[in-house]
């Protein structure tokens, strides 16, 4: 067995198509573009591959079609050595895929089809109770049905397996539709400002992280670490709001840029980092991949995170 941390990452698996465009397409408009890229996507996937990248021993849950996109994604995830025995395949419906659009500033506006990835099962996760209840850290989001989302957060609990759940994308429903187990048994929550607001239903004229922060805490009782783009992240841990910079850098794309961070903090945590420690390794390979075009394609290894100046910026906000 190898001495890497172990981690067990369940969730989507997409094909995204991607389009350069100088803004956003509107309603009933056709916009041409300048390039088109298919690369490997779905947060699951870009997380599993995050996770093996900074050093994880990944093992990874997720269903596709029975098609070309589908053999592609887990010959993808095996080139990083990512553990695919426990990656469902169906036959009777596409496996996911993702179409996204790039601006010029390098923001995106992303639309899913989810295909496959609804049919993956609470049945699916019990029956991969050992490879949960083995790992050092079991990392989630909710770009696959919430039910399945609340047995392996659950299952996890039971096994003492750290949760980190990245509650992304925003779903359609209200966020007191979510299952109750999922929010108050995750050990860390990483949500964005959307998915922020999203969960405390806050107006989007409340930019302030703090306050989204604090609010949140009603809900999710274990650490709040916001991402917040290129203002980097920041942290509500007991009663204390910490911010990490984000590092400068050209955006290209910042697509992935979430799967990273939560993959790098999965692993480095799971090595047994302290926590400020881990969030600024992940702010900066969150960074790095937003230079890069597209999801797994841009996420770094390892040897490319710089870890000397791990001093690095972090601010105490302040107690609340
Ligand atoms: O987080 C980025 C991912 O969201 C893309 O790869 C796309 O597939 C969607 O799942």
């Amino acid at each position: 067995m190898s001495n890497k941390p172990r981690i067990v990452v369940i969730g989507s698996s997409n094909t995204d198509m991607i389009i350069r465009v100088p803004r956003s397409v509107g309603s009933g408009e056709t916009l041409m573009g300048t390039g088109f890229t298919i690369v490997q996507g779905g947060k699951g996937a870009n997380q599993a591959v995050a996770s093996a990248r900074a050093g994880g021993d990944v093992v990874f849950i997720s269903c596709v079609g029975d098609d070309l996109f589908g053999r592609n994604t887990v010959d993808a995830l095996r080139n990083e050595a990512i553990d695919t025995s426990l990656v469902k395949v169906v036959k009777e419906v596409p496996t996911g895929v993702a179409m996204i659009q790039i601006d010029e500033k390098g923001e995106n506006s992303i639309c899913v089809a989810p295909g496959a990835n609804n049919c993956l099962y609470s049945e699916d996760i019990l029956s991969a109770e050992n490879a949960i209840g083995e790992a050092d850290v079991l990392l989630i989001q909710l770009e696959i049905p919430v039910k399945t989302v609340e047995t392996a957060i659950i299952l996890a609990k039971k096994h003492k397996t750290q949760v980190i759940l990245n509650p992304a994308p925003v779903n359609p429903f209200h966020a007191s539709q979510l299952p109750a187990g999922i929010l108050s048994n995750a050990d860390i929550i990483t949500p964005n400002l959307n998915e922020a607001e999203w969960l405390t239903d806050t107006d989007p004229s409340v930019s302030d992280y703090s306050e989204l922060l604090v609010r949140l805490r009603k809900s999710a009782t274990g650490i709040i670490v916001m991402t917040l783009g290129g203002n980097g992240s920041a942290c509500l841990n007991q009663k204390k709001i910490t911010h990490f910079p984000a590092v400068p850098v050209r955006v290209t794309d910042t697509t992935a840029a979430g799967d990273t961070f939560n993959g790098y903090l999965a692993v480095a945590l799971a090595k047994g980092y302290r926590l400020d420690k881990a969030i600024t390794l992940a702010v900066k390979a969150a960074s790095l991949s937003v230079t890069k075009l597209g999801a797994q394609s841009s996420i770094p290894y390892a040897e490319e995170v710089d870890l000397s100046p791990l001093k690095s910026g972090k601010h105490l906000v302040k107690a609340i």
